[in-house]
């Protein structure tokens, strides 16, 4: 290795391999924040390394810059059937298409976030993997595909990448590299409550947001932020560790005879609890993973798994909205020991809900709107762990362990005389909340226009006295509501878009943002299409122009979305 002169950064003499110059461009494509948080991250430890980095969603991004990039460094999550984010759109097309440049000189690696539960585990990741490497750029570290739990896969590679180029390129960092880096997090002002150490907020009220008779229970949710130092904005959401449901635990803990009290690994440096608060607090039991049975099979004495876990769409059909519970029950007999479940599940990750409130109206105080998740699934009762848990367990006065996930790429336009249209169907409907209760106290002035759906008008109109009050003192100028099934037809926010059209496309005309919250498979994809037809048809453009019309609102940041 060369050898490293520390107190000369600029001047490296004769070198005895070509020297990359210290420039770094980390791209991100990121839906919830969690992407771009960790760019942030390793932008500071290259800086700290005297790298002069750019950081850029991928929308953002200059296309052109990247032929000249010595160092290429991409963060990018995954989504429902492997999708790339809103935000890593319009790259992921370009690096895919014949307009992407040969990267011979560039030296990358690629972080994937993403959830062992979907098929296209940390597909986009891959995608910018694979392409790089076809197109001669040269991976310096190896891709880490991050699980829903992806705080330490995600601190190896920030490490492995921070090692690579202080070796690539030897010529001296500042002296000063280490405490720049090391000073990295916690900047200022900042609470010390994090994803990691979650603040535990007091429940201050719970209310059902559903009338008598409804088919649905929607839990408005206060808690007290109060003493924790945490704030927030509209748009960020706030994470929620829940609990498991107790009679599930005790289903599984009867299955395999183990006993409820056996201490158990639950923490990295060997913390345990005992088994049923381990089962009801630290792990995954409702949500079955290929990594999960893979490793289970080593466990069982039933040869069938082994046959599964190689027959690719019966395993997919198999894992499809079945638990730990039917897994057990299904391949039996199992060796399987309560000490094993460390290695076996993932931990219990933390659930996270669109913001409700504005904190300049409701001081130290956040609300949530978190819709009860029940059906029937293979025979038996499924219960969505954390809406469950906050409707039917959790009591005012208890605590729930909460953090802020701020979300950069949710947030209502910095100008407030720009107009605003957000559609908000059933849940989705809560970050419009906390925009127009911000609006209302700042007094902002540009018109807003909300869509808001949901099955019934008597017992599901989320909010309506808020819509009301708002619609009178003027911080919401228009109201469209569809409630599918009042009528024979059933009507959704999309249809109440077309009908309006006409206006819809004045308003972006005149620099409407456009903001959707809510359902990603069925509602945000419609609610997309409604979008582009209202845009062929009102500004007389073709489909193609309508589509690049829509690609330009989201890299100008007016249309973004929160879909889950
Ligand atoms: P439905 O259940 O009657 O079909 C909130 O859940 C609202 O979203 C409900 O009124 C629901 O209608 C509606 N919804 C269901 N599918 C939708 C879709 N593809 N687009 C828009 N709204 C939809």
């Amino acid at each position: 290795a060369t050898a490293v002169a520390l107190e000369a950064p600029a001047a490296v003499e004769a070198p005895t391999a070509p020297q990359l110059p210290r420039e770094a461009t980390i791209l991100f494509g990121s839906q919830t924040g969690n992407s771009q948080r960790l760019a942030g991250r390793l932008a500071d430890k290259l800086k700290g390394q005297g790298f002069e980095v750019t950081l850029s969603a991928m929308n953002q991004y200059k296309t052109n810059k990247l032929k000249e990039v010595p160092y290429l460094f991409i963060v990018a999550s995954t989504h429902g059937e492997g999708d790339p984010p809103d935000n890593a759109l319009t790259f992921h097309e370009f690096m895919h298409s014949k307009r992407a440049p040969k990267l011979e000189g560039t030296k990358f690696s690629v972080l994937a976030l993403g959830d062992t539960s979907y098929e296209f585990f940390c597909k986009t990741g891959q995608d910018f993997d694979v392409k790089l490497a076809e197109l001669g750029a040269q991976r310096i570290v190896d891709r880490v595909d991050c699980d829903v739990d992806f705080e330490d896969a995600a601190a190896g590679w920030l490490a492995a990448v921070e090692g690579a180029v202080s070796a690539a390129s030897a010529s001296a960092a500042p002296a000063a590299s280490g405490a720049a880096t090391a000073a990295a997090p916690a900047a200022a002002g900042e609470s010390e409550y994090t994803r990691a150490n979650p603040f535990m907020a007091e429940v201050l009220d719970s209310l059902n947001l559903n009338g008598r008779g409804s088919d649905r229970e929607t839990r408005h949710l206060e808690l007290s932020l109060e003493g924790s130092g945490l704030t927030y904005a509209p748009g960020d959401a706030v994470g929620v560790y829940p609990q498991n449901d107790p009679a599930l635990v005790d289903e599984i803990i009867a299955e395999l005879k183990w006993n409820a009290e056996e201490a158990v690994v639950t923490g990295k440096s060997g913390e345990t609890s005992p088994l049923r608060s381990a089962l009801l607090h630290h792990y995954e039991i409702t949500v079955l993973t290929k990594p999960l049975l893979e490793k289970a099979v080593a466990f069982t004495g039933n040869s069938r798994l082994a046959e599964l876990v190689n027959n690719k769409e019966e395993l997919k059909a198999y894992m499809n909205g079945r638990d730990l519970l039917d897994l057990l029950r299904d391949f039996a007999p199992w060796t399987l020991k309560a000490a094993d479940i460390a290695n076996l599940l993932r931990k219990l990750p933390p659930r996270l809900y669109s913001i409700a409130s504005s904190v300049e109206a409701h001081p130290e105080e956040v609300h949530l709107t978190i819709r009860k998740v029940e059906y029937e699934a293979h025979g038996r009762d499924r219960k969505g762990v954390c809406s469950v848990y906050t409707s039917e367990r959790l009591q005012p006065g208890d605590k729930l362990p909460i953090f802020i996930q701020q979300n950069p790429n949710f947030k209502p336009p910095v100008n407030p005389d720009t107009p605003v249209i957000m559609v908000g169907p059933g849940t989705g409907v809560a970050p419009f909340r906390a925009f127009l209760e911000e609006r209302e106290e700042s007094g902002a002035q540009g018109q807003t226009w909300l869509f808001y759906g949901d099955r019934h008008f008597v017992t599901d109109f989320l909010y309506q006295t808020d819509w009301q009050r708002m619609l009178k003192d003027g911080v919401l100028t228009k109201l469209d509501v569809a409630f599918s099934r009042d009528s024979k037809e059933k009507v959704y926010v999309q249809n109440r878009m077309l009908e309006s059209g006409a206006q819809l496309y004045q308003w972006l005309e005149n620099g409407a943002h456009v903001y959707v919250c809510g359902d990603e498979k069925h509602m945000a994809h419609d609610v997309h299409k409604a979008l582009l037809s209202i845009i062929e048809q009102h500004g007389g453009k073709s489909a193609d122009e309508a589509a690049a019309y829509v690609s330009a609102l989201q890299e100008q940041g007016r249309y973004q979305r929160d879909v889950y």
